[in-house]
């Protein structure tokens, strides 16, 4: 059967190449067509034998090649794609792009496509800091050009940062969201209600949580409940049976969904761990930190001077999940932060004892809190890996497929293996 989507994949020259061997057995699995362009500088990383292999087609590299140009023209190659992909894009392929430089067969098909193009970006972590760089990737993204990655870990040069090149199942994802076809769990399809979590039990919090002063007033954030009720929606979509202890919200149940209302951080600590045991447990409620001490059981009458409230901690739900005695296989939390947003996150997933932490930016002007999008980078014990910029439901997608895939093979792997065991990537 002909392949329903065409990608044209531009691998340029960096040590990151050899990864699109398997990005392209992975496309090709999952009934993608591949044809590639090589940079002369890629072909001193990989072969356009294998290259050529594995895609199942010409690999094409040289723009004054009367063969090359004969069989396939450069504006013919860039035309016949849905989607054209750079994986590995090495500062240099990425500095032409930004200046629209056409001097090989690579540059010349990105300046004449008209098709939607994503970049995987590879490299040291100072040419990723580089000012030079970093004007060159403000300006691909004024372009409309979308970004998967860098991930932040330790690079093939041994240094640690941002650089590295996402692993070829995130950049499968990245292709399949922007081609629009079935969502892909692991290698399989994810075509709507599906088995991949069935038996498996999850838990969820999200929304606000609200912390009376009085019978009538009470301390709240701007949470809306969204990114939750998707990951719910998601779990149970694919099979899971999901406890969705929630906050206040305006949001409706969603579809096979077990909804335990709460109001407070008690209440929602008590509806979670009443819901134990459970395979997965996953805290994206913004639990308040703190609860008013000296809360009225009537309502306070506004006298000469104000009341003071006393704030005193209120325990942290993610953090007694993970160290239940019935601790679920997968931990995870949401990290929203509005600085080093990273680092901080990384060091909440220690300090939590969860296994992943997805952190988010919700400073003002992010549009996270209340709104639809979401930007998040995936915190593991691996490393981070940052996702593109995509819809809530789609993060919750994500988030499910890569816990699909995790689980899975948890269980192919040795008994025995803790749960901080659990490889993230
Ligand atoms: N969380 C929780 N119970 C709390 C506080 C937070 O379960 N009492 C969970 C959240 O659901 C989220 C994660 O912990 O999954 C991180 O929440 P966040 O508000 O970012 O962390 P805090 O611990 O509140 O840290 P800080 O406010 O200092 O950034």
């Amino acid at each position: 059967m002909a392949a329903s989507k065409r990608v044209l994949l531009i691998i340029s020259g960096g040590i990151a190449a050899y990864k699109c061997l398997e990005l392209i057995r992975r496309l090709t699995d999952a009934d993608i067509a591949v044809r590639c362009i090589m940079t002369k500088a890629a072909e001193r990383f990989v072969t356009p034998l294998s290259v050529g292999a594995l895609s199942r087609d010409t690999v094409y590299s040289d723009l004054f090649s009367l063969k090359d140009e004969s069989e396939m023209g450069h504006i013919r190659l860039s035309r016949e794609a849905d989607l054209v992909v750079v994986a590995p894009a090495t500062a240099d392929i990425i500095a032409k792009m930004a200046a629209g430089l056409a001097d090989d067969l690579a540059t010349t098909t990105l300046v004449a496509t008209d098709k939607p193009v994503l970049i995987a970006p590879a490299m040291n972590v100072a040419m990723w800091k580089h000012p030079a760089t970093q004007r060159n990737i403000a300006q691909l993204r004024e372009d409309g050009i979308a970004l998967i990655g860098p991930e932040t870990g330790e690079l093939a040069d041994g240094e640690y940062g941002t650089g590295r090149m996402s692993e070829p199942d995130a950049i499968l994802q990245a292709i399949e969201s922007r081609l629009g076809g079935p969502k892909v769990i692991g290698r399989d399809r994810f075509v709507g209600p599906g088995t991949a979590l069935k038996g498996r039990r999850a838990i969820v919090t999200a929304g606000p949580t609200h912390e009376a002063i009085d019978p009538v007033r009470f301390i709240a954030n701007r949470s809306s409940g969204k990114q939750g009720y998707a990951i719910a929606a998601a779990l149970a979509l694919a099979g899971a049976e999901t406890i969705l202890v929630t906050g206040p919200t305006d949001l409706a149940a969603p579809d096979g969904v077990t909804v335990v209302p709460v109001e407070s951080a008690r209440d929602m600590l008590a509806a979670s761990t009443d819901s134990l045991p459970a395979d997965i447990a996953i805290c994206v409620a913004a639990v308040a930190d703190w609860r008013v001490e000296n809360e009225t059981g009537a309502k306070l009458k506004k006298g000469a001077t104000p009341p003071e409230l006393k704030l005193i901690p209120n325990p942290d739900i993610l953090a007694i999940l993970a160290a239940s005695r019935t601790r679920p296989a997968l931990v995870i939390g949401f990290a929203a932060e509005t600085e080093r947003v990273v680092e901080n996150a990384a060091e909440k997933r220690v300090r939590k004892g969860c296994d992943w932490m997805v952190a988010n930016d919700v400073s003002p002007g992010t549009g996270t809190f209340g709104g639809d999008r979401n930007q998040v980078h995936l915190i593991t014990a691996d490393g981070a890996e940052s996702w593109p910029s995509m819809s809530k439901t789609e993060v919750a997608e994500w988030l499910v497929a890569r816990i699909v895939r995790t689980l899975g093979r948890k269980e192919d792997s040795t008994p025995g293996h803790g749960p901080t065991q659990i490889a993230g990537s």
